[in-house]
């Protein structure tokens, strides 16, 4: 049990480096936290509009919840890797440093997958590219992404992901309550279109 706690503990800590915020910083973006939705996200670093600070907070958000998985795997094998993955993915949405208000999870969600299985994951994230092509709302596209992933997992045979992917889904949707409730009203706004 002591390996699984010590994973679970380094992932989390792992997950909690708020990227979004680091970029920001990095690139004098200002506070993140007053900026368009207020996340602390690749999307909401977006409408800055500098680009590239919103790559790079993608690319290490997901890099953090893939590095976790992938060196749990390889020091202590599978069922750590899934451990590390959630607990990562929970150091980014309630990391302590911010008092537990983080991100909503999207880059490291797929970041997890794609280290867990990355068939599963590519299908992800194609739904997710998909989805933002035809209807440019990020939040949607990841409600999509997030929601189809048990669907890809049960594809390529990986039903030992299922309960992970629906509980990593199922933040995914609890964190994006504000952007649900402005899809509905029409009023979400979408990526490329608001630059603060
Ligand atoms: O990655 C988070 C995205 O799905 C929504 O971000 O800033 O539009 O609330 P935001």
């Amino acid at each position: 049990l002591f390996p699984l706690i010590l994973v679970a503990l380094l992932s989390y800590l792992l997950g909690s480096v708020p990227f979004g915020l680091v970029m920001a910083r990095l690139f004098g973006l200002g506070d993140l936290r007053a900026i368009g939705s207020g996340n602390i996200g690749a999307t909401n670093v977006l409408r800055t509009g500098n680009k590239l600070a919103a790559f790079l907070t993608l690319v290490f958000d997901a890099g953090k919840g893939g590095m976790a998985v992938l060196l749990a795997r390889a020091v202590f094998g599978e069922d750590a890797a899934q451990v590390a993955g959630l607990c990562a993915f929970l150091g980014h949405i309630y990391p302590v440093w911010l008092g537990f208000r983080g991100g909503k999870g999207v880059a490291t969600f797929l970041g997890v997958v794609l280290a867990l299985d990355w068939r599963v994951g590519l299908a992800c994230c194609a739904s997710w590219l998909a989805v933002a092509v035809l209807s440019r709302y990020s939040s949607l596209s990841a409600l999509v992404a997030s929601g189809l992933a048990v669907v890809w997992a049960m594809a390529f045979g990986r039903a030992d992901l299922t309960i992970l992917v629906l509980l990593l889904a199922a933040l995914v949707y609890v964190r994006h309550t504000e952007n649900i409730r402005r899809l509905l009203r029409g009023e979400e706004s979408r990526i490329g279109a608001d630059k603060t």
